[in-house]
């Protein structure tokens, strides 16, 4: 078995050890010693890439299956020529869920304690105390109800936070109260006092939180962002944190990343920003995932996370 492996801005034999630690009779090629595609004709084959260049994977006849680096393939389906006959697995190790849950646990903290009010504070040396609110009368709101935002429940939970969901189907979980699709939004934004997405970049989520929709939340919600930069309208967002109308956002995802020095979200008011690392996938959990999915996908089963490219997740 092949494994071809691309990283994009990294040197992706950092993952040889990890894969010949638990597969070591895989052959495992990190980029760009994939070798002549017709070489390997017919040697079955796997890819484990993040962002590779558009048409390379398609050259590769011998792939049974391709996985990615991360929980979200738009970088994969950004590809005009990504193969459609074969498996695309998103990401789901633990690795993850982990770091989804620290971020989130990290962010719900921050806007419950009213970090940002406390910041501006201290940048006036101001010393007024207030009352920090429970966490049963704060509201999260998870925009995208799936593997991730479902491990989010199970750290927000034990808080004792107010938990609402929407997603694009509707969920039996009695943890949350569940709101479906584009009808029930404005409902479920009216409800929450902070917005945590997790949706992933397809159409139907691009531009989903705008002017309009972002003033559906109540006065002095705050929106967090580790899904994809697609989601927001940054310019409706800085209206609304200037205004006051919200009062925070931390943003992880951007559109254009690396964000440019020159963006006027770097200044806006109130907004933390951090670069894409709210849930990094690591090397030792995601080659365990891949070797396993390998070993299942041979014995003919379907993946949960296998990329629908109807729905485009
Ligand atoms: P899943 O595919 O398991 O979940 C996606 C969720 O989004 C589902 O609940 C799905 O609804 C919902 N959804 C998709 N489209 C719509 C829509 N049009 N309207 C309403 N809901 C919609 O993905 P994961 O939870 O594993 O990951 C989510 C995203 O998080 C990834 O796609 C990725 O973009 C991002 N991510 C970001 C990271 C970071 O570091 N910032 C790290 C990892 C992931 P339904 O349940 O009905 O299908
Ligand atoms: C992912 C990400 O998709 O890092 O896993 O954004």
């Amino acid at each position: 078995m092949i494994l071809y492996c691309y990283i994009k801005d990294y040197d992706a034999s950092f993952m040889a050890p990890f894969f010949k630690a638990i597969a070591p009779e895989a052959d495992f090629r990190p980029w760009p010693n994939w070798g002549n595609p017709e070489d390997d004709a017919g040697t079955e084959a796997y890819a484990y890439v993040w962002a590779p260049p558009h048409g390379e994977l398609a050259k590769y006849k011998n792939l049974k299956a391709i996985f990615s680096v991360g929980a979200g393939v738009d970088h994969l389906t950004s590809d005009p020529d990504l193969p459609r006959s074969i498996p695309v697995i998103r990401m789901a190790d633990e690795s993850l869920k982990d770091g989804m849950r620290e971020y989130a646990t990290m962010a719900a903290l921050w806007f419950l304690r009213d970090m940002p009010k406390v910041q501006n504070q201290q940048k006036s040396g101001t010393w007024q105390q207030y009352f920090p609110r429970a966490p049963k009368d704060y509201r999260i709101g998870l925009m995208g109800y799936g593997n991730l935002g479902q491990a989010v429940v199970e750290a927000l939970k034990p808080f004792g936070f107010k938990i609402n969901a929407w997603s694009r189907t509707p969920k039996d979980d009695d943890r949350v109260t569940h709101y479906t699709g584009t009808d029930q939004l404005q409902e479920f934004l009216g409800k929450t006092d902070m917005v945590y997405a997790l949706l992933p970049h397809t159409s139907e989520t691009t531009n989903l939180l705008n002017a309009e929709s972002l003033s559906w939340l109540p006065k002095g919600a705050a929106v967090v962002n580790a899904g994809r930069g697609n989601l927001i309208d940054l310019d409706a967002l800085m209206q609304a944190l200037d205004s006051g109308a919200l009062s925070g956002a931390m943003l992880d995802v951007f559109e254009t990343e690396p964000v440019p020095a020159d963006h006027p979200i770097w200044q806006a008011k109130n907004v933390i920003i951090t670069p894409h690392v709210a849930a990094i996938t690591r090397p030792d959990t995601s080659s365990a995932f891949v070797i396993q999915s390998i070993d299942k996908l041979r014995k003919g089963e379907q993946l949960p996370t296998q990329l629908s490219f109807e729905r485009g997740y």
